[in-house]
């Protein structure tokens, strides 16, 4: 299978990336961060597997299509999509400021409108793919503290959701996912370890399950969360 993971250069996305070479998939690895994604190229090729990465920012039109059409190309073709990069700051309407909303907008909200775009004529013209957006559990439950973060992930969602409708007929699965707490940088808190958080391999692996689902049918959400809960202060 042929995969492209926006957001890999860390975090959730470097696991999913990993999980998925390991299990054979060829993966196409995409952030801004070239001399990270360099090193899981690197990371993933010594292990045998093979990665393909491009650094681009997805906040710009021109550089996501052109990024997702090189990585395509270099990988012959995309199977699966799997909307990633995100921005995350948490912060209450009042302090975050109008910069720091539009980044996440753009980001969260564009960068993925113009991935998911880039590889859809592919997959409709092949009848078969897989789009796999990476919301939260703030997509679809208010988030005091973070509003602005929750309302791009509601609008991921809403776009996940309604896209699946759009698609569905042309053979091309979407999944929502809904990840809890995940142990990546974005997400550690001062005296907070993360260990009892959910391991971004952990995500990897539930996606690659629901990549392997028969070609009929289609898990279209995911929620995974931890067991544990965060250590009393
Ligand atoms: N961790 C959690 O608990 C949690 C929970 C729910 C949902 N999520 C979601 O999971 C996703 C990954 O989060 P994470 O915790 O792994 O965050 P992270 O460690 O900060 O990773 C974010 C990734 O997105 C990339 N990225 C950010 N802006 C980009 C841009 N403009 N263009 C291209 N790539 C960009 C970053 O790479 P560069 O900086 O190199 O560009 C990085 O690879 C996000 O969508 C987040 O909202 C996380």
């Amino acid at each position: 299978m042929k995969v492209i993971v926006t957001g890999a250069s860390g975090g959730i996305g470097r696991g999913i990336a990993t999980v998925l070479a390991g299990s054979g998939c060829a993966v196409g690895v995409l952030a801004r961060s070239g001399d990270k994604l360099e090193s899981l190229r690197e990371e993933i090729s010594a292990a045998g597997g093979t990665c393909h990465a491009s650094a681009i920012d997805l906040r710009s039109e021109k550089e996501a299509a052109a990024g997702l059409n090189a990585l395509a190309e270099a990988l012959g073709g995309v199977d699966a999509l799997i909307n990633n990069a995100g921005l995350v700051i948490l912060k209450s309407a009042l302090d975050l400021e109008p910069d720091e909303w539009r980044a996440m907008v753009e980001t969260n909200i564009n960068g993925l409108f113009y991935a998911t775009r880039a590889v859809l004529p592919g997959m409709i013209d092949r009848g078969s793919g897989h789009i796999v957006n990476i919301s939260s559990i703030s997509g679809y439950f208010p988030l005091g503290g973070g509003s602005g973060y929750a309302a791009t992930k509601y609008a991921v969602t809403g776009f996940s959701e309604s896209l699946f409708q759009e698609v569905r007929e042309h053979g091309i699965k979407v999944t929502t996912v809904f990840p809890g707490s995940v142990d990546s940088d974005s997400h550690r808190h001062q005296g907070d370890d993360g260990s009892w958080k959910v391991k971004p391999e952990e995500v990897g692996k539930a996606i690659l399950d629901l990549l392997n689902t028969d070609a009929g049918n289609c898990i279209s959400r995911l929620e995974i969360r931890p067991l544990s809960r965060p250590p009393k202060p």
